[in-house]
């Protein structure tokens, strides 16, 4: 077989951590503990096999709507990983970046989130992007409202407006498109995750739940990810 082509940029929708938790009779929270750790194995396995940007949707705009009891041990989660984040990050030449709207957040998640960008952001081995409060649909709203307030101030005129500028307002302003979007759990769906971004992107679907998804899957799916015929509209 030819030499493994590693995508640059691999977006990943974790999903099943509950229905993980409800097959062993264990509460959801358990799943998502199970979820975060496969979160940091992977960021491992990720720099180790060269991918240079990792992009995980960790919670969604709608995931709001869960339980409070579920939201609130999702939060403490997130403060606990965050900080073992940092150090994993620093071992492994890791630069984090956040997207999604983060002032819904508490202040010291906010000041987690911010510290963890900061002291990572010389790091030049992997690019780990976490989306938290993020939605596509959000994201290209809080776009437009910026690229008005710029017109309106005389930085940005209608006319010169293109893809490429659009791009850069943004939350991924700066990091290429996915080149392929894994979804574990069954679904099929989007579940508003970077719907610009994926315009090209290949799509890969497993029956994996997250907690039992390690490097085996991720290089089967890269593997199918070698078989695809990419073509971005043109002809071969
Ligand atoms: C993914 O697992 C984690 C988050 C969305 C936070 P789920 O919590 O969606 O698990 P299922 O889909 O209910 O099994
Ligand atoms: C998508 O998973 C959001 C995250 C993985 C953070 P969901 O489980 O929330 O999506 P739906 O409800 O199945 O579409
Ligand atoms: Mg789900």
């Amino acid at each position: 077989m030819d030499e493994l082509k590693i995508p640059a940029h691999v977006a990943i929708i974790l999903d099943g951590n509950g229905r993980w938790a409800k097959k062993r009779g264990l509460p959801r929270n358990m799943g998502h503990v199970e979820g975060c750790k496969v979160v940091e194995q992977t960021v491992e396995d990720a720099a180790r096999l060269g991918i240079q940007y990792l992009t995980v949707y960790g919670f969604s705009t709608e995931n709001w709507k869960r339980d409070a009891e579920e939201v609130g041990a999702l939060m403490q989660l997130f403060r606990y990983y965050m900080k073992r984040l940092l150090n994993i990050a620093k071992k492994n030449n890791v630069r984090v970046k956040m997207i999604g709207e983060r002032s819904r957040f508490a202040d010291d998640i906010i000041a987690g989130i911010n510290r963890l960008e900061d002291e990572t952001r010389e790091n030049t081995g992997l690019t780990f992007v976490i989306a938290v409060n993020y939605g596509s649909r959000d994201e290209i709203v809080r776009a437009a409202q910026k690229m008005l307030k710029d017109c309106r101030e005389g930085q940005l005129s209608p006319e010169t407006l293109n893809e490429q500028v659009f791009s850069s307002y943004l939350d991924t302003a700066g990091i290429p498109d996915p080149d392929l979007l894994i979804r574990t759990s069954g679904e099929q769906r989007l579940s508003n995750y970077l719907l610009w971004q994926l315009a090209y992107t290949e799509f890969y679907f497993t029956d994996v739940l997250w907690p039992d998804f390690n490097k085996d899957e991720l290089v089967k799916a890269i593997e199918k990810y070698n078989q695809r015929d990419r073509r971005f509209g043109g002809v071969k």
